[in-house]
């Protein structure tokens, strides 16, 4: 499948963090009625608008450990295995110990974000993909000059039309950071919010705002951690956008080839807050199809 988003995230995370997604997805699974081997990969497609195709081994693996631990009654892979009591009481215990408040993390993502960001008289941070403005205000607010830019002209258009006192420290453009990269322009920080998990490639994306940073300049980037606490939060039922963002794995593979070092990846409940430096001496590498092939 050309867009199979699901397994681009996850292909530099660990299995064992895989399996405990299908565990708990197979578990609710099985709560509607008897569920096969078989029939398991596409219902979970189906319950996922296609994000969530895992491969064969991990999806044996993830039904071998519910039927072991007695989660799922079952007579052999080829038969339907249904859910027991013991099985019921994971999947409540699955989630309650992964529950999070999905919005809590973003007031502890500020603060990371601030605690990043070089001295606001050190030049003007660009904020990549705005949306209405979100974070370009709070940056305006603490004194900074902002470049907001996002694809979406309407985004823009609202941005603007919003009642700011510090409005005049913000410059909201139409721009792809993609095509900004390829002007040259430079910044001693870049963030993001919530935009990468949106991207068709999130790597190429990613890769431009590596490219817009000044040397030593700070990326700081702040989106869904695709994870399980993400899943039973609620941001990953909804609309399973926690899928499609870049896992823990992704970053650390990305990072030296994007000229980053000195990467940290915080989980912060549903969200990862990623933040990095742009290397002084190696040139980040604006190259997608190393990343699909790599
Ligand atoms: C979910 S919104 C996040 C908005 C805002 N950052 C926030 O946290 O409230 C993601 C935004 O990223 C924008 N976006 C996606 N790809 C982009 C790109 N290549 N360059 C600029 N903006 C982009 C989308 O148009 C969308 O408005």
């Amino acid at each position: 499948m050309e867009q199979n988003i699901y397994s681009m995230s996850i292909k530099h995370q660990p299995s064992p963090e895989i399996r405990e997604f299908l565990t708990c997805y197979l578990l609710e699974a099985a709560s509607d009625g008897p569920l096969s081997l078989s029939t398991l990969a596409a219902e979970l497609a189906r319950r996922t608008n296609g994000d969530l195709q895992p491969s064969e081994d991990d999806l044996r693996a993830a039904w071998a450990r519910c039927c072991e631990r007695g989660w799922l009654a079952c007579s052999g892979e080829a038969e339907p295995a249904r859910l027991t009591p013991e099985g019921k009481a994971e999947s409540a215990r699955l989630r309650e110990a992964h529950r999070t408040d999905p919005h809590g993390h973003v007031e502890q993502a500020t603060e990371l974000l601030f605690a990043n960001l070089p001295a606001p008289d050190e030049g003007e941070v660009l904020d990549v993909g705005t949306g209405e403005g979100r974070v370009a205000r709070a940056l305006a607010e603490r004194g900074y000059q902002v470049l907001a830019i996002d694809v979406d002209e309407e985004a823009i258009s609202r941005a603007r039309e919003q009642e700011d006192p510090h409005s005049d420290r913000i410059r909201f453009q139409v721009a792809d950071v993609r095509d900004l990269a390829r002007s040259g322009a430079r910044f001693p920080a870049v963030c993001s919010s919530y935009v990468l998990h949106e991207c068709d490639d999130p790597a190429e994306v990613l890769a431009a705002m590596c490219e817009c940073l000044a040397e030593d300049g700070s990326l700081i980037s702040l989106d869904f951690a695709p994870n399980l606490a993400a899943y039973v939060s609620g941001a990953g039922r909804s609309t399973f956008h926690a899928f499609r963002a870049l896992a823990e794995g992704d970053w650390r593979h990305l990072a030296p080839r994007l000229g980053l070092k000195g990467l940290e990846y915080r989980v912060l409940g549903c969200g990862s807050l990623v933040t990095a430096r742009r290397n002084s001496t190696a040139a980040p590498r604006h190259s997608p199809k190393e990343r699909r092939d790599s």
